[in-house]
């Protein structure tokens, strides 16, 4: 079965990231088109980058790497859920992504981004980083506003509205996720 990891990027306390990735997994796990797994960043562990070989040439040597590496490796799709921070993505999310590069290859991904303007400029940066990673990632995306999807800009209280906006993105994350199915089995 499609596997599709939902990534939960920031990693500070108190972070609003963990309600809206809970969210996102409550309603993706009622679907049947996939398996769903949630992520936390912040699980794994991860020092700055401390690799010495660049990840595009697999030679991984740190306990996180591998075990980051085996486990995005088991997937075939993302949804990542990110803030914004200073305009783009949290350093926690970019530096999880930096530590692999294989793994994340001929796969889908889709976006959850929140912020004083939903976040949209954070997800402009991380499809930038997509490509690099060769990942395909949708045009659908779920865009939160702290102004209106939360209460004193920390309780989590999303609109109908942005559940109607979870599923086109979800299908389309799983309908790329199995296109490129092919792909990723010649690889
Ligand atoms: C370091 C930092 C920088 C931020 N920069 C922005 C920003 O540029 N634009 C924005 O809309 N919100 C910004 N914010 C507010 C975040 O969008 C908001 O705090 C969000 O909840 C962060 O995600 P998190 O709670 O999961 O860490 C920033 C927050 C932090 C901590």
């Amino acid at each position: 079965m499609t596997r599709i990891a939902v990534i939960l990027g920031s990693t500070r306390p108190g972070r609003n990231g963990e309600a809206v990735a809970n969210w996102v997994f409550e309603h993706a796990s009622r679907r049947t088109d996939a398996e769903y797994v949630l992520l936390d960043v912040a699980e794994f562990g991860f020092p700055l980058l401390d690799e010495p070989v660049p990840p595009s040439r697999g030679q991984y040597t740190k306990p996180h790497t591998l075990s980051w590496a085996e486990t995005i490796d088991s997937f075939d799709g993302f949804v990542f859920v990110t803030g914004e921070y200073n305009h783009s993505i949290p350093g926690a999310l970019k530096n999880a992504i930096d530590f692999i590069y294989a793994e994340w290859n001929n796969k889908a991904a889709g976006f959850v981004s929140y912020g004083s303007a939903g976040g949209v400029r954070s997800v402009e940066h991380l499809r930038g980083v997509m490509a690099e990673i060769q990942i395909a990632d949708v045009r659908a995306q779920v865009m939160l506003s702290l102004f209106h999807d939360f209460e004193n800009f920390s309780t989590f209280t999303p609109g109908q509205h942005q559940v109607e906006a979870l599923t086109p993105m979800l299908d389309q994350v799983v309908a790329w996720s199995k296109a490129l199915e092919p792909l990723r089995a010649s690889s």
